[in-house]
């Protein structure tokens, strides 16, 4: 069991996730994933929390103390960088995936107070949070809205929301390499087929707005291949290879894609780690607000 946790008793009982049976909440969720659920997309998370720490992490404004919620937290790649970067930090993550949430407890042990549930209905009190994180989450829930209201209600009133999102209408490679851009835009389409939002990043401080959220600041969190850096451009290279790989299965089931497009995809990332002339970029939006 967790060691910590803002918790009435009644959640306690919610943190155990290998309830037996079929699991409803599970189901329909994995159905729609993009990623997909198990070992590989458990690696695929840790080393993309590895890779993009420098851009999510710079300058963060974390406390030294106090309590932080993780909305979305997956297998805890996040947490397990904050627990060590704010060591003073007391960590909750939320995440409707059990499988996910089992690899969060296996790895990070009592460090973390785990709660399986949906962002969109936290089952926390009001004002119980110094920070609200998401990080890479938007994008897959269909009433961000509604996630980001209740991210705020259990807010501290001088606490602040930060959320990490992706703006994937910013990937490109130039030139362009077409297998790649062809996968990338059903990658995006089956995201919105699930009810996501791709594109969730450049909507946020719009949407920060229309909650009446205060000090509302946000920057431009830019992934991109530098010449100068090899070795930092081929491991974005192979994570971003990685990322693409991960919507495969459903892709190919019912995304509109076929073995030959994957096989060229693969093609042009040889291409891109062969000729270093080739760029890519790609961008994410950090938002930062307080309640009012
Ligand atoms: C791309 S992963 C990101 C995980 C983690 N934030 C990270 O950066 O490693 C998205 C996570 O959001 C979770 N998720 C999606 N919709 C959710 C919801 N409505 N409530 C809670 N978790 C949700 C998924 O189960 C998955 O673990």
């Amino acid at each position: 069991m967790p060691r910590k946790g803002p918790f009435p008793p009644d959640i306690r009982g919610r943190l155990d996730f290998r309830i037996g049976g079929k699991n409803m909440i599970h189901d329909a969720f994995g159905e729609n994933y993009i990623h997909g659920f198990g070992p590989a997309e458990e690696r695929r998370l840790r080393e993309q929390a590895a890779v993009l720490a420098p851009v999510v992490f710079k300058d963060l404004p974390l406390p030294a103390r106090g309590r932080l919620l993780e909305l979305g937290c997956g297998v805890g790649a996040e947490l397990d960088l904050l627990a060590q970067l704010c060591p003073g930090l007391d960590l909750t993550g939320i995440d409707l995936s059990p499988s996910h949430l089992g690899a969060a407890q296996r790895h990070l042990g009592d460090r973390v107070a785990l709660v399986r549930g949906d962002a969109g209905r936290l089952p926390f009190g009001d004002g119980t949070f110094d920070r609200v994180l998401t990080v890479w989450l938007l994008e897959h829930v269909r009433h961000p809205e509604a996630v980001l209201r209740e991210a705020l209600r259990v807010l501290k009133p001088a606490g602040r929301l930060i959320c990490t999102e992706v703006d994937n209408a910013s990937f490109r490679f130039s030139p362009e390499l077409p297998a790649i851009r062809r996968w990338w835009d059903l990658f995006c389409r089956q995201q919105q087929a699930a009810g996501g939002d791709p594109y969730i990043g450049r909507r946020l401080p719009g949407l920060a707005g229309e909650l009446g959220c205060g000090d509302i600041h946000w920057r431009d969190l830019p992934v991109v291949s530098s010449r100068l850096n090899p070795h930092r451009r081929a491991e974005l290279l192979a994570y971003t290879e990685d990322l693409l790989a991960s919507g495969a299965p459903r892709l190919l089931a019912t995304g509109g894609a076929d073995p030959a497009l994957l096989a060229a995809v693969r093609a042009d990332f040889a291409q891109a780690r062969e000729d270093k002339a080739i760029e890519f970029e790609y961008h994410a939006v950090q938002l930062s607000c307080g309640r009012h």
